[in-house]
């Protein structure tokens, strides 16, 4: 039996647009989400989250099912335009009270909640009045969203996360443009990351300086980072691996922890990469109560080379000239149905990594998971995949604390199978399988056995 710390926090996870539907009712704006959507063939079999898990008719269900599996804690988003339909200025009350109901539900159901304030789904009206994540503005609007949110559920809440992925949403939606809202350059990435970083950092001081004390939560941000293991041993080798954390992870946690950007971001970047202000690094500098981390899976890193095919740079990489690294995957390494190898050591790598670099801070696993096809066979789910991958990270975990990697939670991803961004509804990530098209519920073995893993505290080898 692997044991973990007493307090250790089990959970789950999902966002507001995965999984809620109710695109357009009781008063929500839209999203870019909503809209990136209806562009024909950006999403996988043109599928969107108009309707998804429906969450926000089934809440109680679901939420009687977290209990069901032994849950303590559970990580949601809040739909910023369910709150604010134009991003700004008038509350919409409806949205704060869903929102009220699903926390004092979980309460009930004794499930501890994680609020996420930003999992991606902008409202419209800011990416068209303000230029989304590329506005002046744009920090300053997210600043007093949240404030909204401390305000009216800050009394329940004591886990708030800011921002979920930065590097998602500077890159994948500003650079690569395959996530809303489309855009492709290299130069508005690092314009959107700073405003994400700039957003995090207002709101979390907004939180600090006029909630905290009374309401006695946290708060932090959430950046996602696969392992990068050096393809040689070679220097060139190490140092690419190294660089391609830096401008994966380094990006958004170094301000945080460091003060400023990684020297390797600031002399390949020049001009693109915005500076801070001197008020901004302070500002920044400690304005996470915990490194909150999403990891899934790993990749070879090797110094670019000219001859170097065009698109061998392949994978999250970020935009590869800028770091001229070139990464690939071991063929002996088992792939999910996203193509993400399967490498629990890249897990408890990272980990050691995060508390090196950041004076061993505390981390919570804020999502890990695989996307796996499952198939429903007399009425039960077993997938073998999906325990296996769940098993052997938490066994890479759980090497990573007797190491003295300072990790206090674990978040599954996901609660239940949903909108899977640019792959629709095709890849499945739950523990719990949803048939979409009666929108019926079946927890799967990998579910069953998480609930034995939170009921004894630890893995059962
Ligand atoms: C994360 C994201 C989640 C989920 C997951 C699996 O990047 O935060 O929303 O989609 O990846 O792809």
């Amino acid at each position: 039996m692997l044991s973990f710390p007493k307090n250790f926090t089990w959970g789950s996870a999902t966002s507001a647009y995965q999984i809620e539907g109710a695109w357009n009712i009781d008063g929500k704006g839209p999203s870019i989400w909503d809209s990136f959507c209806m562009i024909p063939a950006k999403i996988s079999n043109n599928d969107n989250g108009n309707k998804a898990c429906d969450h926000y008719h089934k809440f109680e269900d679901d939420i009687k099912m977290m209990k069901s599996l032994g849950l303590k804690a559970y990580r949601f988003s809040i739909a910023w335009p369910r709150i604010l339909p134009t991003g700004k200025g008038k509350i919409n009350k409806e949205g704060i009270r869903f929102y009220s109901q699903v926390i004092d539900c979980l309460l009930e159901n004794g499930i501890e909640p994680w609020v996420t304030l930003y999992h991606w789904d902008l409202p419209l009206a800011l990416q068209f009045e303000d230029d989304g994540w590329l506005g002046d503005s744009i920090s300053d609007h997210f600043a007093n969203y949240a404030k909204i949110c401390f305000e009216n559920f800050g009394d329940r809440v004591k886990n708030w996360i800011t921002i979920n992925e930065a590097w998602v949403a500077a890159m994948l939606g500003y650079g690569q443009g395959v996530f809303a809202p489309g855009r492709v350059s290299n130069v508005e990435p690092y314009l959107a990351g700073h405003n994400l970083l700039l957003a995090h950092g207002k709101a979390a001081k907004i939180y600090r300086s006029t909630f905290k004390s009374k309401q006695g939560g946290r708060i932090g941000i959430t950046n996602n980072c696969d392992w990068r293991e050096p393809l040689t041993k070679s220097p060139e080798d190490q140092e690419a691996a190294e660089r391609a954390l830096e401008f994966f992870l380094g990006w958004f946690a170094d301000p945080i922890y460091k003060g400023d950007y990684p020297e390797s971001m600031k002399s390949r970047l020049g001009e693109r990469l915005p500076a801070f202000t001197e008020e901004e690094k302070k500002m920044l500098l400690g304005s996470s109560d915990f490194f909150g981390l999403n990891h899934y899976t790993t990749m070879m890193a090797a110094q670019s080379k000219p001859d170097d095919p065009i698109g061998s740079v392949y994978g999250n990489g970020g935009l590869s000239d800028d770091q001229d690294v070139t990464l690939s995957l071991n063929k002996e390494w088992k792939l999910t149905s996203m193509k993400w190898a399967v490498v629990p050591w890249g897990c408890k790598k990272l980990l050691n990594w995060i508390a090196k670099r950041y004076n061993n801070p505390e981390i919570v696993i804020t999502e890990n998971g695989c996307a796996y096809d499952d198939k429903i066979i007399e009425g039960k789910i077993e997938d073998h995949h999906r325990l296996e991958f769940y098993k052997t990270y938490l066994e890479a975990c759980h090497e990573a604390l007797c190491d003295g990697v300072n990790l206090t939670g674990y978040f599954a991803w996901s609660l239940m199978d949903n909108f899977e961004w640019a792959s629709g509804y095709e890849k499945r990530f739950g523990l719990v399988h949803i048939d979409f098209k009666n929108l019926q519920r079946t927890p799967k073995s990998s579910a069953i056995w998480y609930s034995s893993v939170i009921e004894n505290n630890g893995i059962n080898i």
